[in-house]
């Protein structure tokens, strides 16, 4: 598995499993992750499988530092002022000492950039890795990178061929940014699309894997999400093929800004 490095020299794998809306077969879906090749899993505390993924990676046997896990301080924890609280639930859940990446799973309005801030003490402490923000737009980055001291190492957000964020992605490269795409596949809805379709029958792939390998050569972190053993591992066999100018160019222009699911300046969770 490729890996990157992030702004505090923390390395990230350019892959990770997203386990969104995996909840009975968590443990399963992670330990099969993890023989395929997966190193990097993402959950939140709002998914509800954090015992799960913990139980999961200590069954693998993979030593802890060659996974890196990432979760998230849900939007109620920011509303209650419980950050500190929340994250100690998270790590007793996962059954770990220390997260690789945690993040501030939404804006919550007047909330999240004092939330961070008292993430950035967790991080003092030597308890997270590294730490970021999620479903950040510019407008609410800007005001956060004005108070915090420590710039966010990630920003998650929702990035596939049909809201590219081209401009956004370029400017948090600049601030040293590292950009992670959720619903990368377009909540699924992009596999079928013919455009996607044309591109994999020339490289003889699947539109799951051509978009993820644009993904990639975007220089885009990526988490494709799936329940299916064969799907998950066929989304992590994305490293013997590469795209063309062309063909990159191609699936971008799919662009309409079109959001799934909540979107950052409306969500209301
Ligand atoms: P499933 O979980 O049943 O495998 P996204 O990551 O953009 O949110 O997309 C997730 C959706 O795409 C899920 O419905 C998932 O279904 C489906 N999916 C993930 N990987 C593949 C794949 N390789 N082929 C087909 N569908 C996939």
């Amino acid at each position: 598995m490729e890996s990157i490095l992030l702004n505090n020299q923390v390395c990230i794998p350019v892959i990770g499993y997203g386990v969104w809306q995996v909840e009975e077969n968590i443990e399963e879906c992670v330990l099969a992750a993890l023989e395929y090749g997966y190193r990097h899993i993402d959950t939140a505390a709002a998914y509800h499988n954090e015992e799960g993924v913990g139980r999961a990676v200590r069954q693998s046997g993979i030593p802890r530092e060659e996974i890196f896990i990432t979760t998230k301080l849900w939007n109620d924890d920011m509303r209650a002022n419980r950050t500190k609280d929340a994250f100690y639930e998270s790590l007793e859940k996962l059954g770990l000492d220390y997260v690789d990446l945690y993040l501030v799973h939404w804006p919550v309005k007047d909330k999240y950039i004092d939330c961070y801030l008292e993430m950035e003490q967790l991080y003092n402490e030597g308890l997270i890795k590294a730490i970021g923000v999620s479903n950040c737009l510019k407008h609410h980055l800007e005001p956060l990178l004005e108070r915090c001291s420590i710039v966010p190492a990630v920003n998650q957000i929702q990035i596939h061929p049909r809201w590219t964020q081209t401009e956004y992605i370029q400017y948090l490269k600049q601030k040293n940014i590292a950009v992670e795409a959720y619903s990368p596949l377009g909540h699924g809805d992009l596999l079928d699309h013919e455009v996607i379709k044309g591109v994999a029958e020339r490289y003889n792939k699947s539109t799951a894997q051509v978009i993820i390998r644009w993904h990639l050569q975007r220089g885009v972190i990526v988490l494709p999400k799936s329940k299916t053993k064969e799907r998950i591992k066929e989304n992590i066999s994305v490293f013997d093929f590469e795209l063309s100018v062309e063909d990159m160019a191609l699936v971008s222009r799919l662009n309409d800004e079109t959001c799934y699911g909540g979107h950052p300046d409306t969500f209301d969770f």
